[in-house]
């Protein structure tokens, strides 16, 4: 039986030379105070055990790790219309590129980066009530916390500067694949980026999508063992935008980031694994998250590869 605790430990000491690489996300002003050198850590496995090391009991903002959730709603409620709306295939560009949505006439290419996210919210939008406590109490239900909330001052400054997802909307719009109102979703969408979240809730979260749609902590299946592997499927080649391919060949699991540092990562059948360290790479993923997540899987072999 391997010892999580152990490397989960050995992992927070072991990642300490590479703070200062990376660069917190500025261009929502709320996530530039975030403090450099957070680092948390947490594997919850199928069985329900939970290890944690670091500032895993401290929450961050989720960012797009919300989409991951979205989808999940969204693949409930609608099943497969959900990809009329969006594709499944990576889109080798940056995460709130506009190129290919011109060429694509409006249908971005996987529901992760920035439109595909809108595209999806937009969706949720359609059903009857606010979307917005929709997912607060999806995320409040996974994660098994009345407490979890979004950061209104978060969400605020991310809506004050969402001039490039607002022109990402407003195409989209233009091609007849967002249905609703622009503003509305703009809001919609700035609150679930917002929502905030500890290491220990966001593995407890992603627990369905390890267990073939099964949660241990629930004793129920929470999505279907089919949306369980399409999920996985989507996030092992979309999850981390346009350097999917080089997490994959350090990391070798389906993974989730967003930009307040966090990482959500799945090993089917055995456990889910969240990071945060809020430093980014060039691609806007965690730097020092990325570098913990390839140690974990190379000390406990849990690749999927
Ligand atoms: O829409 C945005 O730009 C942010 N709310 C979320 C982007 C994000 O987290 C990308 N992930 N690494």
């Amino acid at each position: 039986m391997t010892d999580y605790q152990g490397v989960l430990d050995h992992i927070a000491e072991a990642v300490q030379p590479h703070f200062g690489k990376g660069k917190v996300a500025d261009y929502i002003p709320a996530l530039a105070s975030v403090p450099a050198r957070k680092f948390g850590m947490a594997v919850r496995t199928t069985e329900g055990d939970l290890f944690v090391t670091g500032d895993a009991a401290e929450r961050f903002s989720i960012q797009s790790i919300s989409k991951l959730f979205m989808l999940e709603l969204a693949l409930q409620h609608f099943g497969d219309m959900v990809w009329t709306r969006v594709g499944k295939e990576p889109s080798g560009d940056r995460f709130n590129s506009m190129m290919r949505l011109e060429h694509e006439a409006g249908i971005p290419r996987n529901p992760f980066i920035n439109p595909g996210a809108l595209a999806i919210t937009d969706l949720m939008m359609s059903l009857k009530g606010d979307t917005k406590f929709r997912i607060r109490n999806y995320l409040r239900f996974l994660a098994m916390t009345d407490t979890v909330d979004s950061n209104a001052d978060v969400a605020a400054s991310e809506l004050a500067h969402a001039h490039v997802n607002r022109a990402l909307a407003n195409l989209m719009k233009g091609y007849g694949n967002i249905h609703g109102a622009v503003d509305a979703l703009m809001a919609t969408y700035c609150y679930q980026c917002a929502m905030e979240m500890n290491c220990a809730e966001l593995a407890t979260a992603a627990l369905p999508l390890a267990g073939g749609g099964y949660s241990a902590l629930h004793d129920a299946a929470v999505i279907s063992a089919s949306q369980a592997k399409r999920i996985g499927a989507v996030m092992l080649t979309c999850g981390m935008y346009d350097s999917v391919g080089s997490f994959a060949y350090r990391v070798g699991l389906p993974a989730k980031s967003g930009v307040g540092g966090g990482i959500v990562a799945i090993v089917p059948g055995k456990m889910a694994i969240s990071v945060w360290a809020p430093e980014l790479d060039a691609f806007g993923n965690s730097y020092v998250g990325t570098h913990a997540l390839e140690l974990f899987t190379n000390l406990t072999h849990t690749s999927i590869f």
